[in-house]
């Protein structure tokens, strides 16, 4: 949905895109650390490190490397995308910003799709997409009752892309202005699939109700999408037939959805991409995902109380008793050099309620080594494993690993 239902922030994690809005600045990276006591706590503290560290860089568990199939050959890379950015007159001065931070002048290939034109940028011009002036839409209906008309634009951007005629593309990537692309790890994931079939990649909302509304297989357009250069092609010849027919849907996403069904299209799920249709302090999702997110977040309906919406994942319970919640470690430092990443995280204190299990733990190190898998191991992922040393001068060492085999982590309560 491009206007009514503003994203706040679509962050993105390890091997796919997403995004971190301004309006939610996170404090770097941190820990959340189960409140006190008991040995399934501690368990808790290791997954939620191993998960950070997952979140941190996109190695995923080492598999044997096997013969390479076809898949492999997709060398897709920066140069193969292209991102078109819906954004408007008046968003688009406000918003270049969150752009400028994943878009590089000499790799990504970007256009920002705007109204009409806008004056001059505080940014110089290179250092932000080229603006485009969409195409008149006014023969197009658009019923729905309170909407916003410029959903037809938003949608048209697809075809006014694609005929922009840009050379030696195999993804056109969509996305708002306040949308965040991780690009490195969006590229990576894009390559696992073949540009030259039909695709239409992306993901679907947090929200269940937002879901019951549009669709579970529509892919959200806060969080952006990619559509394969062959089935962009062959949707900016018919989309303009297809939007006289959708005048009374809401979004620019449910009518690139609708015209996609038409041409018998479906949706492949890639859980990296964020709508994040919830309100308030992002916090607990960044921190757990892709655990259970603590419900430091409000759903997106004003009003609804947390209890009774349903999230597309499981969350748990953030106690309004600031003692009782997860303690939390703030990331320090990050260093590397060829034996590989180490990361330092300090303990935060929240208040006057220190007790239990991290009363004596101040600060975690975390070793790890950076891995470079090919397409056929990011296909099949496996979490890592790791051991914890015994603590000592305040400090917990954990050195993230392989898994061996048949290594199973349990948690004995
Ligand atoms: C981008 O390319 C220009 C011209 O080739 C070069 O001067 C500049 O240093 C490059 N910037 C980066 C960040 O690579
Ligand atoms: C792209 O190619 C089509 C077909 O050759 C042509 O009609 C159109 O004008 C081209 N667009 C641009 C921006 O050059
Ligand atoms: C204990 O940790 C502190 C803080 O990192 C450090 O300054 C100090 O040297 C450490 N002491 C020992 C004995 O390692």
């Amino acid at each position: 949905m491009y206007q009514r239902k503003k994203k706040q922030s679509k962050l993105s994690l390890s091997e796919t895109i997403g995004s971190l809005s301004k309006k939610f600045p996170m404090p770097s990276t941190f820990l959340r650390i189960p409140a006190p006591s008991r040995f399934t706590s501690f368990i808790l503290i290791l997954s939620l490190i191993l998960n950070l560290y997952l979140l941190l860089d996109f190695n995923l568990p080492y598999v044997p490397k096997s013969k390479l199939s076809r898949s492999t050959a997709f060398s897709t890379t920066r140069r193969h995308l292209v991102f078109a950015i819906a954004s408007s007159s008046l968003s688009w001065r406000p918003r270049e910003a969150y752009v400028r931070l994943w878009y590089s002048p000499n790799s990504t290939r970007a256009f920002a799709f705007l109204d009409r034109h806008v004056s001059e940028s505080s940014f110089s011009p290179g250092d932000i997409p080229p603006v485009v002036i969409s195409g008149d839409t006014s023969k197009f209906p658009y019923t729905f009752r309170g909407g916003l008309k410029s959903a037809i634009r938003v949608a048209r951007v697809v075809k006014e892309v694609v005929e922009r005629n840009e050379s030696d593309v195999r993804w056109f990537v969509f996305g708002d202005d306040d949308t965040v692309f991780f690009v490195d790890n969006l590229v990576k994931t894009l390559s696992k699939y073949d540009h030259d079939r039909w695709f239409y990649i992306g993901s679907n909302s947090e929200s269940y109700e937002q879901n019951v509304k549009y669709s579970f297989n529509m892919a959200f357009g806060g969080g952006g999408f990619a559509i394969s250069y062959s089935l962009a092609r062959v949707l900016a010849m018919v989309l303009d037939s297809c939007l006289m027919r959708y005048g009374h849907l809401y979004g620019s996403d449910s009518r690139i959805f609708s015209c996609l069904a038409e041409l018998g299209v479906g949706l492949t799920h890639e859980p990296g991409f964020h709508q994040v249709d919830m309100r308030g302090n992002l916090f607990g999702m960044l921190a757990a995902h892709p655990l259970s997110p603590l419900r430091t977040f409000k759903p997106w309906r004003r009003g609804a109380n947390i209890d009774s919406s349903h999230f597309m994942f499981n969350i748990r319970e953030y106690p309004k008793n600031p003692c009782k919640r997860p303690t939390i470690f703030f990331l320090q430092s990050v260093t590397s050099d060829k034996r590989g990443i180490l990361s330092d995280y300090t303990r935060h204190i929240d208040g006057n309620c220190l007790s239990g299990a991290t009363k004596n733990l101040k600060r975690i190190r975390v070793f790890s080594r950076k891995r470079y898998l090919d397409i056929e191991q990011m296909k099949a992922p496996r979490r890592r494993c790791c051991n914890v040393l015994p603590s000592f001068n305040e400090s917990v060492i954990i050195n993230i690993r392989q898994c061996g085999m048949d290594e199973l982590i349990a948690s004995y309560v």
